[in-house]
């Protein structure tokens, strides 16, 4: 006969027990939700080539890298780069041996309207698209499209590019070109990459046009382009979306920032303002209409201490914040890195001055040959909640998450990097119930990386950039990443062996349980 306490103490073990069989079988067994669109990326200037074939017109990046080449790291350019405009069923033949639910790519401008006006198209550059589209149809793949990475055709700049208002209307007639012609088959459109990183290039050193026009480009280019943005939504809503069922966002970049000492206001405080400035500067107008209150604050207060008459951070009309406001059917999240933020100042070019903030790195945290990109995968997760809390838990798809290094075949600090990110999303996922839905990894190939040439590679895919034929070989990251497409997670064993694993497990913790009862419950 036991006693009643000998009962409790036993029904306590087991269910001790069972609590670590259910955390063992839960930790290793988080999946991603059935139809998870995973995919890879790509973009127009980066990969296509044939830079002036069959009637493409020049865009800024064919101007500056053949005018100036001393600026790209390795002098090139993207003249050829992959030469996927010729060998583009080949890439497709990737996605689709990697079993991609979707691939992302850019538009060229330049190759649909030569001049970026749509009065004079080219229909050689349209059947490009088309043959791409459909080639990635035949095959299953859901098409994600860019109308714009970077690359605005020349003729648009030398009429001022993204610092002239006039460019909204240009790109709303592009796009309505794009939404006529391809529509029917594409249903995932992203207006707009990265924006913030477009603005670098008319203020502080960096990108085409490589313009410096400091802190009134900066922002005048970011205005431009967020009004561009509502346009074609309300194009797509007003002409096409009854029709075409697609859904519209844009994709938003940059680091995210966490307090340098958790527990000092001030340090939470700057990295809220960093985040803001950061994400909140593209997102925030999409979801709630206009610039965030402490970024329209801080550039004001900045813009006055100049003594400037006016803040150099535009305003919306009433008008305008109407037409943003709720103008992303998706969050397309681009994410690579982390930092560590205090208030101060900050010399480097990747961070917005009128936030005065410093930027802090863990040593500890794993650095790419890229050194902007440094390995912080608890950061990516804490970013999937900040913007679930922010934005009222958005479907959420990662437009971009990659890693570069000097393009080794055995590329196991790629597939570290990304199995620890997908890792994270997997945790906010389960956990936290952010509602991510998609993952497309920066990138398919080894490609153009802007001003760093090919200096650094990107791809699961390596691409011979010295051979004319651009021979494809694969990386081991392209074999990990195909098996995580095939089993929706990240434990890379066999159903087999996997249910070997559980069955090992429970017999480890029967074990446990076993000795917990001869060893401290028996002899009291
Ligand atoms: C962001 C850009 O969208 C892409 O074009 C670039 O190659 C990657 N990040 C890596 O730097």
């Amino acid at each position: 006969m036991m006693n009643d306490i000998l009962q409790f103490k036993m029904f306590k073990t087991v269910a001790v027990g069972l609590l670590i069989i259910s955390s063992n079988v839960l930790s290793s067994g988080y999946k991603f939700p059935d139809g998870f669109m995973f995919g890879a990326s790509t973009a127009a200037y980066q990969i296509e080539g044939g830079w002036n074939e069959d009637g493409k017109g020049e865009n800024i990046w064919d101007r500056m890298t053949r005018s100036r080449p001393e600026l790209i790291s390795d002098r090139s350019n993207g003249d050829v780069a992959c030469d996927s405009y010729h060998k583009y069923k080949e890439d497709v033949a990737l996605a689709k041996d990697l079993n991609l639910k979707c691939y992302r790519f850019s538009i060229s401008w330049s190759r649909i309207a030569p001049s970026g006006e749509v009065h004079k198209l080219n229909p050689l550059g349209i059947a490009y698209y088309n043959r791409l589209i459909d080639e990635l149809i035949a095959n299953d793949i859901v098409p994600l499209v860019t109308m714009y990475h970077w690359d605005i055709p020349q003729y648009l700049q030398d009429l001022g590019g993204w610092v002239n208002p006039i460019m909204s209307d240009y790109f709303k007639e592009y796009a309505r070109v794009l939404f006529s012609h391809f529509g029917d088959r594409v249903k995932w459109w992203i207006t707009i990459n990265e924006p913030k990183e477009t603005c670098k290039g008319y203020s502080f050193n960096g990108y085409a046009p490589y313009l410096h026009l400091n802190q009134t480009g900066y922002y005048m280019a970011g205005h431009t382009q967020l009004i561009a943005h509502s346009k074609v939504y309300h194009l797509y809503n007003d002409e096409f979306r009854a029709k075409q069922q697609g859904k519209v966002s844009l994709s938003v970049n940059g680091f995210f920032y966490v307090p340098k000492d958790e527990q000092s206001q001030d340090d939470v405080d700057t990295a809220e303002r960093a985040n803001q400035f950061e994400r909140g500067w593209f997102s925030h107008p999409v979801y709630k209409g206009d610039y965030p209150p402490v970024m329209r604050q801080w550039v004001d207060k900045k813009s006055k201490q100049e003594g400037r008459p006016w803040s150099t951070l535009p305003t919306f009309t009433k008008k305008e914040i109407e037409l943003l406001n709720g103008t992303a059917d998706f969050y397309a999240l681009n994410y690579y890195s982390t930092r560590m933020v205090k208030h101060g100042s900050d010399a480097d070019v990747n961070y917005n001055p009128d936030a005065e903030f410093e930027t802090y790195v863990d040593k500890s945290w794993p650095v790419s040959l890229a050194p902007w990109i440094i390995a912080v995968p608890e950061g990516f997760k804490r970013l999937l909640v900040w913007i679930k809390n922010e934005y009222g838990n958005p479907p959420v798809i990662i437009t971009e998450n990659g890693f570069g290094d000097n393009g080794t075949l055995n590329d196991f600090e790629r597939i570290s990097y990304i199995k620890s990110h997908l890792s994270a999303a997997l945790r906010a996922i389960h956990e936290d119930e952010c509602n991510v839905f998609g993952y497309t990894v920066w990138s398919l190939l080894d490609d153009f990386e802007w001003m760093n040439g090919y200096v650094y590679r990107f791809g699961l895919v390596s691409v011979d950039f010295n051979n004319p034929q651009r021979p494809r070989t694969l990386k081991a990251s392209y074999g990990f990443f195909k098996k995580v497409v095939a089993t929706y997670g990240l434990d890379d064993s066999s159903s087999t062996t996997h249910s070997l694993k559980l069955w090992l497990n429970i017999f480890f913790c029967l074990i446990t349980m076993y000795s917990i009862y001869i060893f401290y419950i028996l002899p009291r």
